[in-house]
């Protein structure tokens, strides 16, 4: 078992990046965990460390657009329409995966998720240690991501190397995931970059369904087939206040309830919102969005037998958060 340090040593970092060892890291939207992805025995350690199923791909970060070619073999013209609008930043286009890659940080495909992080450490990282690197959420495998480096501590401590340390993460959700390899671009993963905006960029650019993804590839998105974002709290999602009023006093201490600030203060009978161990209001979907993950691990750490999450309504900018709330209550 490696002993983890933490580090604000951005150069140490990224020297043992290069020396092969995992470095868990902030972006603009969840810590990530890092490793050489063209170093096979290192991937190797890092699905080990998070306790990851071998079929879920990594995602692989650069630090700027020039180094894509040491992760992919060509940009098609929408994923160089994508990157050059909103990278750096929140997305990830999927294109035809370079040489170079270890297959094992693709589970086996002959495709690749490309990132350049808008987070200005990430990108100094990248760029000084210079490798293309491998990093899923720096969770254990199906537990809420992590957008702060203790929770990283909390999941991987004596499992990682190091854990560059940064500040809690302005996204909260990870990036939005596009195929670029087909005649259109398909959105599998909803995230901070939404729908709209990239149809702004290319029009024809679609939500994944079932029908297209069994066209393309059979693998779709690999990652939608495993558990994901589950705290041990029973997550159990609300749309009105009134769905509130069938609990017990018992009930309410040991939970946790969680919604827009505007649905907390129009609620008509107050009385619903008393007796639980925790409330949170958010002021707005992004705010809802950041603090999600966060959220849910306060949860557990307060050992809570539930949480009652206001459910999100169904709209453009909160796609990616609905998703991820629909995830965590295994409804997915
Ligand atoms: O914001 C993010 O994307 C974060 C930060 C650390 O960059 N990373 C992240 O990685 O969320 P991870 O491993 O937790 O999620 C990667 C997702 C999975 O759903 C995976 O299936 C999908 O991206 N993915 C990766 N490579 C793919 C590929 N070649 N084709 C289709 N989906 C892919
Ligand atoms: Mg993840």
């Amino acid at each position: 078992m490696p002993e983890t340090k933490i580090t604000d040593d951005v150069a140490q970092a990224a020297e043992a990046l290069r020396q092969g060892l995992i470095v868990a890291f902030p972006t603009e939207t969840v810590y990530g965990l890092g490793v050489d992805a063209t170093n096979s025995a290192a991937i190797e350690r890092l699905f080990e460390a998070k306790g990851r199923p071998s079929d879920n791909p990594l995602i692989v970060h650069i630090g700027k657009l020039e180094q894509w070619t040491t992760v992919a073999t060509r940009l098609t013209q929408s994923a160089e329409l994508l990157l050059k609008a909103f990278a750096p930043g929140p997305i990830t286009v999927v294109v035809e995966k370079a040489g170079g890659i270890s297959e094992l940080a693709t589970a086996g495909l002959h495709t690749v998720g490309l990132r350049i992080p808008g987070h200005e450490r990430a990108r100094r990282l990248l760029e000084l240690c210079d490798l293309p690197i491998a990093a899923p959420s720096a969770n254990r495998s199906g537990k809420p991501s992590c957008t702060t480096w203790k929770a990283v501590l909390e999941d991987m401590d004596g499992r990682i190397d190091y854990v560059l340390r940064g500040d809690v993460c302005d996204v909260g959700l990870e990036s939005t995931v596009v195929d670029c390899t087909g005649r259109h671009p398909i959105v599998l993963r909803a995230g901070r970059i939404s729908l709209k905006q990239l149809q702004s960029i290319i029009p024809t650019t679609k939500m994944f369904s079932v029908d297209d993804g069994q066209a393309i590839h059979d693998l779709p998105s690999p990652g939608v087939r495993h558990a994901h974002y589950q705290p041990r709290a029973s997550v159990v999602l609300f749309e009105s206040i009134d769905e509130l009023s069938g609990l017990t006093a018992s009930q309410r201490s040991h939970a946790a309830l969680a919604a827009l600030s505007d649905l907390l203060r129009n609620a008509g009978n107050k009385q619903l919102l008393q007796g639980f161990a925790m409330v949170q209001g958010f002021d707005s979907i992004e705010h809802y969005g950041r603090e999600f993950y966060e959220l849910l691990r306060s949860v557990d750490r307060c050992s809570l037998a539930t949480i009652y999450l206001q459910l999100v309504d169904t709209s453009d900018a909160t796609a990616a958060l609905r998703d991820r709330q629909l995830r965590a209550a295994g409804k997915s």
